[in-house]
């Protein structure tokens, strides 16, 4: 029998919602919805079903959210930075009434808010996000980059006028560095990843990424479809799979669809912090050597994990060919299929599914995700081309093969 390359954790969390419907309320997710709807160049990503993959795959439905195709920026991270700007700025303005983009744009707001520069680290898109939005109304932005950071996701932070600086390190060293310059300098961090007395603005961030949740459900009622049955999603601190699995929990609390969370083996830090079940954050140390750049992440955040833990069921990790195996499946779909451009970070929920179909899933793995034909596959594209030197290597020159051993055809 050939062994599996991935790792899985069957979970039985404790399964309370409080957390969940807290955090994710309906209304919120609605505030989020007008809020965005606000942004010149505003429109619903589209929802992509693989009626073709399904019958392959023996499930009912996958359906793709597909944010590679969200505004100018190919990636969903600016849903999150952008409410988590509105939401600082209304605060500052002391305001309970909802507050308008083309006010916050406006030079009354600028005049009573001050000058404001606004800080974040990233590994590439949540930066990007938040130098766009930052941009759009009119701020001063800086964003540190770890020295893996690839130049043409330098490039598009600094294309939007922020200052970018490169942090020796890994993400995550970015992030403390960034924190300590912040105080130093004044600046207002947006961060997508909690920490101890930091999670206000992380909080905003997860509510705005309920935007694409919430258009998806739309979506799924026009198909005449209640919910998902699973949900696949990828984790980096675990900021949006806390955000997707807090939104289905607080929306279908007696009866949510199943949580499968996603992450590269090199980068597993959910994960692990998961499986020590002492409820606290553990790291992963290195240099997280994984081609998916936005989920090489060895801190998760606090309050995203605290939603995992207690409501997602099936945690895995992913050798990078699966995340590669999910680019071209689904760049070169099977006849029938839409064909869906995404990154490496977009496409592992994907490859995931397809390699837990295929390879040898252990016998405990297959009951506890339940995968039959009337299963509802739900997942999110958090990204299209968004390093395109990267997405060639992969796409055109093979990088990162599935290992002979799993491939469908025996060439012996
Ligand atoms: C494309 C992409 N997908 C997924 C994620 C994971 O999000 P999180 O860090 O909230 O887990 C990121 C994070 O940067 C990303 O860039």
């Amino acid at each position: 029998m050939i062994q599996n390359d991935y790792k899985y954790l069957i979970h039985h969390g404790s399964k309370d919602t409080t957390k969940a419907s807290q955090m994710f309320p309906i209304e919120t997710a609605r505030k989020a919805r007008v809020f965005h709807r606000q942004i010149p160049g505003y429109k619903m990503t589209r929802l992509v079903s693989l009626p073709e993959l399904s019958a392959m795959l023996g499930v009912e439905g996958i359906y793709i959210k597909d944010e590679a195709q969200r505004l100018v920026l190919n990636s969903f991270k600016v849903m999150g930075g952008s409410f988590a700007l509105y939401n600082f700025i209304k605060k500052k303005l002391g305001r309970e009434q909802e507050v308008s983009f083309e006010y916050m744009k406006s030079k009354e707001c600028h005049d009573i808010v001050g000058d404001i520069t606004f800080a974040s680290a990233t590994d590439g898109n949540h930066g990007r996000g938040i130098a766009w939005a930052s941009q759009q109304l009119g701020y001063k932005c800086v964003i540190y980059v770890h020295n893996e950071t690839s130049k043409p996701r330098i490039d598009a932070i600094r294309s939007y006028g922020a200052h970018v600086e490169v942090v020796d390190g890994n993400y995550d060293d970015a992030v403390r560095k960034i924190a300590e310059d912040a105080k130093k300098y004044n600046w207002e961090i947006i961060s997508d990843t909690s920490w101890d007395g930091y999670t206000e603005i992380p909080t905003w961030i997860m509510q705005g990424y309920t935007t694409i949740l919430l258009e998806a459900q739309e979506q799924f009622a026009g198909l005449g479809i209640t919910r998902p049955t699973h949900v696949f999603v990828q984790a980096g601190v675990g900021a949006l799979a806390a955000a997707t699995v807090g939104f289905y929990t607080a929306l279908f609390p007696n009866d949510p669809p199943k949580f499968v969370i996603v992450e590269p083996d090199k980068a597993p830090c959910v994960f692990e912090s998961v499986k020590a079940g002492d409820g606290k954050c553990h790291s992963i140390k290195g240099d997280l050597d994984t081609i998916m750049a936005g989920l090489a992440c060895g801190d998760p955040s606090p309050i995203a994990l605290d939603i995992l833990d207690a409501n997602a069921d099936v945690f895995v990790q992913m050798p990078d060919y699966v995340a590669a195996r999910g680019m071209r499946i689904l760049s070169c779909p099977l006849t029938g299929d839409p064909f869906v451009i995404s990154g490496e970070s977009g496409a592992v929920p994907l490859g995931a599914l397809f390699t837990l179909k295929n390879d040898n899933c252990p016998e405990d793995l297959k009951e506890a995700l339940a995968l039959d034909e009337h299963s509802i596959v739900f997942m999110i594209n958090t990204e299209g081309n968004t390093d395109p030197v990267q997405f060639r290597r992969v796409i055109w020159d093979g990088l990162d093969p599935v290992p002979k051993k799993f491939t469908e055809i025996d060439i012996k």
